[in-house]
């Protein structure tokens, strides 16, 4: 079976039968809000804090407090503000989506050090893509990111590769800063130039920098490229990962995706169609180590009938 057939297959697995109440076959034991598959290469990761906070993204962007302070290259994450919105803090505690980046970053881990043989793509550079806008990626980006840097041997560089619609630095309340796109135009700056430190020592951030509109078009340079090598060489010891733009609308996504070691396809569930996926994965077939993380899971009907979450 094809990587594309195998991965099709799942989806349809996940997916509810409408109106049936029938759940797939390794539901039974845990509530479908805590599922995530114990399988090397698909997750499926539930909203976050369904029962906890309900938060509502759209509102919560409202709430965005003053721009932290911050001295030259390095920036206060508001980690009480992330953990409120239901996302990975180290003070979070035990909770569901915790547990739920524990599994999804184990392979990739695993992985990403793992000996290399001659001609391998670095496994510790890591996209984070979809077919569409808004499945996640972001939202994944960020959570991985900071799951991966709150474990102890390792740094993580969290790059904001969505060029054309960058939210990194806003979802986590951030100003905007120089970034990516100012060393891809100006090669007087130095990628250590604009790289974000922050409070959370072993995580830094590579902005998407200021907006262009040739940005997606800039991915997919030889300038990109070599930036990418460098990063590789530079950094060998980190996690990097690139939130990256969606597959099916750019072309340069599937450039980025060939120099990566490893790609992590956000699917939003219930809505993205099998179709997409299909293409999506059709575009990756040449890439090592694709896993999937099925996201926004809601219940399956006639289990928990409370459930009612949604999203801005
Ligand atoms: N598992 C999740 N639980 C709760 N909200 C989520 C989840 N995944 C994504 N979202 C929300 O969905 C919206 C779109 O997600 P985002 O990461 O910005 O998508 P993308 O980067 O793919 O365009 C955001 O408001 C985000 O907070
Ligand atoms: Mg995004």
């Amino acid at each position: 079976m094809s990587i594309i057939e195998k991965a099709a297959s799942r989806i349809d697995l996940q997916r509810p039968s409408a109106g049936t109440g029938a759940v797939p076959h390794d539901s039974a034991a845990v509530p479908p809000q805590q599922r995530v598959l114990e399988d090397a290469d698909t997750a499926v990761l539930a909203p976050a804090a369904v029962d906890t906070v309900a938060v509502e993204p759209a509102a919560a962007a409202a709430d965005v407090p003053a721009a932290p302070r911050f001295s030259t290259r390095r920036v206060e994450l508001d980690l009480a503000r992330m953990r409120e919105q239901g996302m990975v803090t180290a003070a979070s505690g035990r909770t569901r989506l915790l547990e739920d980046f524990r599994v999804i970053k184990r392979p990739l881990l695993q992985r990403a050090f793992a000996e290399r043989k001659r001609g391998d793509k670095p496994a510790n550079l890591i996209m984070i893509t979809s077919s569409l806008p808004g499945e996640g990626k972001t939202y994944c980006a960020i959570n991985l990111a900071m799951s991966i840097a709150m474990e102890l041997d390792h740094t993580v560089l969290l790059v904001d590769a969505d060029v054309a619609r960058p939210s990194v630095l806003r979802t986590l309340g951030l100003p905007a800063h120089r970034g990516l796109m100012d060393v891809l135009l100006d090669d007087q700056i130095d990628m250590a130039d604009v790289m974000l430190r922050t409070n959370v020592d072993t995580l830094s951030i590579l902005p998407a920098g200021t907006s262009n509109p040739r940005a997606t078009e800039l991915l997919a340079s030889s300038t990109m490229n070599t930036l990418l090598t460098e990063i590789a060489n530079r950094y060998p010891d980190r996690v990097v990962i690139f939130d990256s733009p969606p597959l099916l609308l750019t072309s340069e996504s599937r450039e980025l995706a060939s120099h990566m070691g490893q790609i992590v396809m956000v699917v939003e569930a219930q809505t993205t169609t099998q179709h997409a996926v299909k293409e999506a994965l059709s575009q990756l077939k040449d890439c090592p180590n694709v896993n999937l993380i099925y996201n926004k899971t809601r219940e399956f009907p006639g289990i928990e009938e409370t459930y009612d979450y949604h999203y801005g």
